[in-house]
């Protein structure tokens, strides 16, 4: 994962340190609680929001004009309400295009979650690396860019998948699915070519870590899975200052706040409940097309 450059520059090294800072976690659906995780261990001081857009789930599907208006104005409802110190876009199909259209409307720090195309390069050895990712993501010139810079000596294969984030969220809220289904989503990941295969792929949708035991499971040779949600949580720790140690004992204080609310089975509550997201709001936001 390489974590997007710009809100350091932009908004220069550090958030001003304050206790328990306010954390807002934000994406399509459930994907962000794998970054979520990660974030809470940099920061257990920190007052969370998790928020998922799941009335506008899966935005991998949203095009692209679509997409920078309903990402801005959940932001501005989530922004007005929780008054966040930073705000984590864990999601790569908004922060991919969105980015620049929230800096340049909010005032606190975004940090994004983009292709770890850069890492990938650095760690392949056969020159083979596939970009796991939502049919959006592929599609951006971003993503395009980061592979350019990035693995110019690389072949790199983009897979866009229209059916594993829903196939992960379908899972948490205690449903089943199943192994043709994932396997073959993931089977265009693995390339053979001149006797060198794919030994690195990139896990570049946020709900993708989710699956990640089944999918090691199911691929056909093993590969090294790169996962952003550890390279988000230290720049959480780079802006926000590490963790000072002032966390109470007991779960961190958290809200998981929804804006459809639809999918809230049994078991997602627990699931979402083992993430300290006990406390539910519903923020109703149905996505106009
Ligand atoms: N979790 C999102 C990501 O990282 C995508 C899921 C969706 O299509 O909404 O790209």
């Amino acid at each position: 994962m390489q974590v997007d450059l710009l809100a350091g520059t932009v908004y220069g090294a550090l958030v001003m340190p304050r206790p328990s800072p306010r954390i807002l976690v934000f994406d399509s659906g459930l994907g962000g609680l794998t970054v979520l995780a990660q974030t809470i261990r940099a920061r257990p001081d920190a007052r969370i929001v998790y928020a998922a857009d799941d009335a506008g789930f899966p935005y991998g599907r949203l095009d692209q004009e679509l997409l920078v208006a309903r990402v801005l104005a959940v932001m501005e409802r989530l922004i007005a309400r929780h008054h966040p110190d930073l705000v984590i876009i864990a999601c790569n199909t908004a922060s991919t295009l969105v980015l620049p259209a929230l800096r340049a409307r909010f005032g606190m720090p975004f940090i994004g979650t983009v292709p770890a195309i850069k890492p990938a390069a650095e760690t392949t050895r056969s020159g083979l690396i596939s970009v796991l990712a939502t049919p959006g993501t592929v599609a951006r010139d971003y993503t395009r860019g980061l592979i350019a810079t990035y693995a110019g000596a690389c072949a790199v294969t983009l897979v866009g998948s229209t059916r594993l984030a829903g196939l992960a969220e379908a899972v948490l809220r205690g449903e089943d699915a199943d192994d043709a289904a994932i396997g073959e989503e993931i089977a265009p990941c693995f390339v053979t070519a001149e006797g060198r295969r794919t030994d690195v792929v990139t896990l570049s949708c946020t709900h993708y870590p989710l699956l990640l035991e089944r999918m090691k499971q199911l691929a056909p040779w093993p590969v090294s899975w790169i996962d952003p949600a550890p390279a988000i949580a230290r720049r959480v720790a780079q802006l926000l200052g590490p963790d000072p140690g002032s966390a109470p004992s007991g779960p961190p204080e958290a809200v998981a706040v929804f804006t459809a609310g639809t999918g809230l089975t049994g078991p997602l509550r627990i699931a979402l409940a083992g993430y300290g997201l006990a406390d539910i709001a519903i923020l109703p936001m149905p996505l106009e097309h």
